[in-house]
């Protein structure tokens, strides 16, 4: 992963519980390849040190606004000078209501007045604190003021509690940090996905399936959604959690998956194939466990209905993207595809590891040729895809 090089990110710690979920954030930052500087409010240092964060970023971290590291006692203005962001996390209620009034009175406030970046905060606080008025204010100053506020979530909380103001996870996170730097290339697209297999039913407890993990969608449903467009995945029976902000349609058989995809195509610009739809389902399934016995048991199978080949034969269809796994012939059966399903893309890959893997290899096959893509983790291959998707309907097609 590297999705942050280059980027040089201001880490804000204030005071709240969730400051030992920011130790990890930071390390997630540094391993995604951002140059990460940790500002500690006095409060913030009560719950993790200074230490901590030095040793993830491999950085001095700050904490006082006097502090005589500083050469020309600037750090407010020398540490967010050409930074990318500063991410609060977490942002406790007393911090908001220092940024919604623009107070500065410590090293981090004073950053955040003086900065020309965009700010991030990821509140975190008990439930009551996150519902008075006084906080409902400050949270819509910010967001009016531009600042992008992410979460906080719903759960259990530190004070024993249990409602909104935990922290996000720092994955989820780094990940919505990431998001934000793409670039908008689908930003007011609308886009359906398909992912994981599906699951045709033999009886009440069997049936036919694959090994589809679903990475490979997902993770496309979240670089269409980092693009700036709307993003609504079907998903066969999988284990992948869902990316906020992306709406979610648990499906099982082909059938379902099909009747799914129909009742959303209409508000569709842009569909993008990735399940592993099963090609045949039972002819038959069983109302009760199929019992064992001493004959061989044979099973009729029916064709599945091709979902991406409807839906590319509509009258007016979306922008049709369909995805071809071989395990030879990948030029050929891929082309053969697009011609066949008349899509104007087709993301080939060549299935060296079986399915599941982190990282993929690919090639995309268009009108211009063919564009390969990797080895990288999926998540840069679909922001690849993403980009090549963007560039065709752009009409700048040509890499
Ligand atoms: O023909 P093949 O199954 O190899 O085509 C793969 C592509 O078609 C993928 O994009 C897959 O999601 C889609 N597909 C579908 N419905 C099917 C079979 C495949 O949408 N029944």
């Amino acid at each position: 992963m590297a999705e942050l090089n280059g980027k040089r990110l201001v880490l804000g710690i204030t005071g709240g519980i969730a400051a030992y979920k920011a130790a990890e954030l930071a390390r997630l930052f540094v391993k995604d390849g951002a140059d990460v500087h940790a500002v500690l409010t006095r409060s913030g240092a009560q719950f993790v040190t200074p230490a901590t964060f030095q040793a993830l970023t491999g950085k001095p971290a700050w904490s006082d606004l006097w502090d005589a590291r500083m050469p020309d006692n600037m750090a407010h203005i020398d540490l967010s000078r050409g930074a990318d962001a500063i991410v609060i996390a977490p942002a406790s209620a007393d911090f908001l209501a220092k940024l919604a009034h623009g107070l500065a009175d410590d090293l981090l406030s004073t950053l955040c007045l003086a900065r020309d970046c965009p700010l991030i905060v990821a509140p975190a606080m008990n439930r009551q604190m996150w519902d008075n008025p006084a906080t409902r204010r400050n949270i819509s100053q910010l967001l009016q003021d531009g600042v992008i506020v992410l979460g906080p979530a719903s759960g259990d909380q530190a004070c024993g509690e249990t409602g909104m103001g935990r922290m996000l996870e720092a994955m989820e996170l780094h990940d919505a940090v990431t998001g934000y730097f793409q670039p908008k290339v689908l930003a007011g697209r609308r886009v359906l996905l398909t992912a994981g297999p599906t699951f045709e039913a033999l009886d009440p407890v069997r049936g036919l399936t694959n090994l589809s993990s679903g990475k490979m969608g997902f993770a496309l449903a979240r670089a269409v959604r980092d693009a700036g467009a709307e993003a609504t995945l079907v998903c066969g029976p999988v284990v992948q959690p869902t990316p906020p902000g992306v709406a979610r349609v648990d499906v099982l058989s082909a059938g379902e998956m099909r009747d799914a995809v129909l009742r959303h195509v209409r508000e569709t610009d842009i569909f993008i194939a990735v399940a592993a739809v099963a090609d045949y389902r039972p002819e038959q399934t069983a109302a009760q466990k199929i019992k064992k016995a001493a004959q061989p048991l044979i099973l009729t199978l029916q064709p599945n209905p091709d979902i991406l080949a409807e839906i590319a034969a509509l009258p007016n269809p979306p922008f049709c993207v369909g995805f071809a796994a071989e395990s030879e012939n990948l030029d050929e059966y891929a082309q053969g595809k697009r011609t066949s399903k008349k899509l104007p893309l087709v993301v080939g890959n060549l299935m060296r590891h079986g399915l599941g893997g982190d990282d993929n290899t690919i090639v995309m096959f268009d009108n211009e040729g063919r564009h390969p893509l990797g080895p990288a983790p999926k998540i840069e291959i679909a922001r690849g895809i993403v980009a090549h998707i963007g560039r065709m309907l752009t009409g700048n097609g040509r890499e």
